[in-house]
């Protein structure tokens, strides 16, 4: 599979869920892993763009896809992503731990969605739990996001 622009080999285990493949096999601990059954959210990357919970696939479905972590959105040392700069300047994360989830739904949200409604925005992040913000900076952040990609 293609992760972050990178090819990177089959496992031979082919009942490892492909947060754990991302995380061990390819080094990219960006990805957390909370709940690890599909209600957090924090283990959120984009298949084709679309964001999708890592730990409910097995990391062979993603075989011949494009997968991107929060390692992918921007390089060490280059311009945060939009999004990344838009959670920063309105302070949507505290702890950061649900963040790298955040900011790819929220990536997948405006992919879908360039200028989302209220409505959207929830509707776009009701997958993912944060325990710190009380999310009305994270809406605040998503709006922001919207403005910086435009
Ligand atoms: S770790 Fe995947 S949804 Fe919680
Ligand atoms: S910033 Fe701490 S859980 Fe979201």
């Amino acid at each position: 599979m293609i992760v972050n622009g990178v090819g990177h080999p089959t496992t031979r285990d082919h009942r490892r869920l492909l947060s754990d493949y991302l995380r061990h096999d390819c080094g990219l601990t960006g990805t957390h892993v909370g709940c690890e059954h599909g209600v957090c959210g924090c283990c959120t990357v984009l298949l084709d763009g679309a964001p999708v919970r890592s730990c409910l696939m097995l990391a062979v479905q993603a075989e011949g896809h494009e997968v991107t972590t929060i390692e992918g959105l921007a390089a060490d040392g280059a311009a945060l992503h939009p999004v990344q700069q838009a959670f920063h300047e309105m302070h949507g994360l505290q702890c950061g731990f649900c963040t790298p989830g955040f900011v790819l739904s929220v990536v997948g949200l405006l992919n879908q969605h360039p200028d989302p409604t209220a409505e959207q925005i929830d509707e776009g992040i009701s997958g993912n739990l944060c325990r710190c913000t009380g999310y009305a900076s994270i809406r605040r952040a998503v709006k922001r996001a919207a403005e910086l990609s435009r």
